[in-house]
């Protein structure tokens, strides 16, 4: 059986993620904060939401590597070993100006979308490297559009974005030859909490306001996004590494 891990897993792209892959035919751990954090003025994914998503959760704040480590031990002490990592947690925040952003926002926006990345590749890497070969490990982050856009207001948010994408291609080289890849997608404007509190932060009436943007002229789905992530995760999409697809609806063209 091939089994995955997914942070950011109590709902959105990351709960899509986890939904896809078990229809599939993974084991999937899926990991969450499942609390709010008190930098940030949104509510972020909730207990009762992880445990609607999924009967195997594990909460953990991407930040904290220790956390994460005890994941990823509980996927291998569940399923004998992890074949797929994913990184989907990440917060927003900025409608300001970089400098004149709550410090505090300032560190959750790069700690947890940049920093989450990091652990997770530290954490999840040696446990892919683990199976025997010949292996078809899969790392797979969510960037964002924001990657490679400067969206103005959203400054740490594009920051740390640009950095999982510089992540991926190296370590996609650095992995070469091992049978794992790594790889990113970067989805566009996407119909989730994260939206909505985008749209507030740009003091917009609410999220639909975005669709007008992307060339598709519609917000994206998780699901949609979750699909790609899917692709990118078989044990056949071994051709690609150190890759940042973007599923955009064309919002970067
Ligand atoms: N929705 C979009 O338009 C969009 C566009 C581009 C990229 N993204 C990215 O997609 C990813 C998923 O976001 P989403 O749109 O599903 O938003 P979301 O807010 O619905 O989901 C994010 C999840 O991450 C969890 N999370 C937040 N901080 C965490 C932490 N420290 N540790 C563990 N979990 C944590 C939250 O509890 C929540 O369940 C994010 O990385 C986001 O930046 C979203």
């Amino acid at each position: 059986m091939r089994t995955a891990l997914v942070t950011g897993a109590a709902r959105g792209i990351g709960a899509a993620t986890v939904r896809h892959l078990t229809r599939e035919g993974y084991a999937v751990l899926a990991v969450d904060i499942a609390a709010d954090d008190p930098a940030l003025p949104y509510a972020l994914g909730s207990p009762a939401e992880l445990a609607a998503v999924s009967s195997e959760t594990f909460v953990a704040d991407v930040r904290d590597p220790s956390a994460l480590a005890a994941a990823v031990a509980e996927a291998e002490r569940r399923w004998g070993g992890l074949d797929v990592a994913i990184a989907a947690a990440g917060v927003i925040a900025g409608g300001v100006p970089l400098w004149e952003m709550p410090p505090e926002q300032e560190d959750a926006v790069l700690e947890v979308n940049l920093r989450g990345v990091v652990n997770l590749a530290r954490a999840a890497i040696p446990a892919l490297l683990r199976r025997p070969e010949p292996r078809s490990g899969r790392f797979l982050a969510v960037a964002s559009a924001a990657a490679t856009s400067g969206l103005p207001m959203l400054a740490a948010y594009c920051a740390a974005k640009a950095g999982v994408a510089g992540l991926i291609r190296a370590l996609g080289v650095e992995l070469g030859g091992t049978g794992v890849t790594a790889n990113a997608v970067s989805p566009g404007s996407t119909d989730t909490p994260i939206l909505a509190e985008s749209a507030r932060l740009y003091g917009l009436p609410g999220a639909r306001e975005f669709a007008a943007q992307q060339p598709v002229g519609r917000l994206l789905e998780p699901a949609e996004i979750a699909r790609v992530l899917a692709f990118l995760a078989a044990p056949e999409s071994g051709a690609t590494t150190g890759a940042v697809v973007p599923v955009d609806g064309g919002l970067a063209l």
